[in-house]
């Protein structure tokens, strides 16, 4: 079995480059679905759920090849089939988008429950409400969500949760739909945004993407396009998160400053130099930190998918912290592995207290998620010793050639065959 071995105590040094997001490019490419065109997307993470949609949009009929690194050419001109296989669709949590496409092509969508990271009961109440809302009628019939429309009404839908993927998936859904759709309480995460100017730059006509309230004014067609995917928010923070654990000195390039003010800010709070450049942050530890405060919102807040990682960090800080994991109800799982390398974490429901240790001990420990990954990855570079990493494909779902990235920043890390 593939694990991850680490040797801690290396300061990590140089400069690495953020990949395109994860949580952005996933939705543009199923929204290539609408356009029945050629589309090339470029910036695209080599990570597992990539390839995983690329092979659905291929069972769908479409052609999906990467022609250079980074780089994505999906036609969907050619549709031969409206269901993905539900093999498929369980490994990701993203192809709960192939709802809103297929329903926006073809009025109709059978999609089996989507899988992704046990992390709490992730419920689609509020996707279902939307479609609902537009003239869909919804079942769940075996695991398979099917929805089925004469014809998408635009209509305005109140989120009862500020839901990324209700909001974007009722987007994808309202694009063909008759007159205006007006999504109100929407998520205002940079995917969200990323999505809309991709369906935009198609020739939709969507407005107000990045606020509370989003309208769709439905168009009739659209075309395909070339479109450059957003940086990974989520990459870039846990590079930061892991260049502060080891007091090194990194620049994170690539990326968005205004993506990352929540998370320069936290660690700023803690005493870590955060110096910000128009594409670039440069991270460094120049005293000793402190322990902070901290509780996961959504955007502009503190990710939830950077809570794990930020956490291991804590564990070795010195002074007491306390972790709010606001948006999910079971995004601690990591700390049980934690706890095996001697962190000093209590876990009281949505809360967690961290008593920072001087140092974490080497030992072997498994992924529960895949930001759990990103927890275990940074206690294995801090860590005294050697830690041995299992179920490391949770991590090959979401982080782009990390032991590469982090092999170029002196990390000693390898994949080994045990
Ligand atoms: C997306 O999940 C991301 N996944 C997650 O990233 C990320 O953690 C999450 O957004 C929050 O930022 C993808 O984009 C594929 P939500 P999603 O709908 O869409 C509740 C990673 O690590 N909710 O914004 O599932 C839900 O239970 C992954 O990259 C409902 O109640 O998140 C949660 O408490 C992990 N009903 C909150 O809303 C619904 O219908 C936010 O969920 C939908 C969600």
């Amino acid at each position: 079995m593939e694990k991850l071995a680490l040797e801690g105590g290396k300061k990590l040094q140089g400069s690495v480059k953020v990949s395109g997001f994860k949580n952005a490019v996933l939705p543009i490419m199923a929204a290539t679905v609408l356009c029945g065109d050629r589309c090339v997307i470029e910036n695209v993470p080599m990570i597992k759920d990539v390839k995983i949609l690329a092979e659905i949009l291929k069972a769908l009929g479409a052609t999906a090849e990467f022609t250079a690194d980074g780089i994505l050419e999906i036609d969907t001109k050619n549709l031969t089939n409206r269901e993905a296989p539900h093999e498929f669709a369980k490994k990701l949590r993203a192809s709960y988008y192939l709802l809103g496409v297929t329903i926006g092509r073809f009025g109709e969508a059978n999609v089996s429950y989507p899988g992704g990271c046990n992390i709490g009961t992730r419920p689609i109440d509020q996707h279902i409400k939307g479609f609902e809302a537009l003239g869909c009628d919804v079942s769940i019939e075996h695991g398979v969500i099917k929805c089925r429309t004469e014809k998408l009404e635009g209509t305005k839908i109140y989120l009862d949760v500020e839901s990324i993927g209700a909001t974007i998936n009722i987007m994808l859904g309202a694009v063909f739909a008759d007159g205006q759709t007006i999504i109100e309480n929407s998520a205002k995460e940079p995917h969200v945004v990323d999505t809309a100017n991709f369906l935009n730059a198609m020739g939709a006509d969507i407005k107000g993407a990045g606020t509370d309230v989003i309208r769709i004014n439905g168009v009739e067609k659209l075309h395909g396009c070339t479109y450059s995917v957003i940086p990974d928010q989520i990459e870039a923070g846990t590079y930061m998160i892991a260049a502060a654990a080891t007091g090194g000195d990194v620049l994170i390039q690539d990326v968005i400053p205004k993506h990352l003010e929540s998370v320069t800010a936290k660690l700023r709070e803690m005493g870590v130099v955060v110096e910000e450049f128009d594409d670039a942050v440069r991270v460094k530890v120049e005293t000793d930190l402190k322990g902070i405060n901290v509780k996961t919102l959504p955007y502009p807040g503190f990710p939830t998918d950077l809570q794990q990682p930020l956490s291991t960090l804590l564990a070795v800080t010195k002074g007491t912290s306390i972790v709010t994991e606001s948006i999910f109800e079971s995004r601690f799982k990591y700390v049980d592995e934690l706890k095996k390398m001697g962190a000093m974490i209590k876990v009281d429901g949505k809360t967690s207290v961290i008593s920072g240790v001087d140092a974490l001990d080497g030992t072997t420990i498994s992924v529960t998620d895949l930001r759990a990954g990103a927890a275990c990855i940074v206690a294995g570079l801090v860590a005294k010793g050697t830690t041995k990493i299992e179920d490391i494909y949770h991590i090959e779902r979401g982080y782009d050639r990390i032991v590469e990235k982090l092999r170029g920043l002196g990390a000693s890390i390898e994949c080994i065959d045990e």
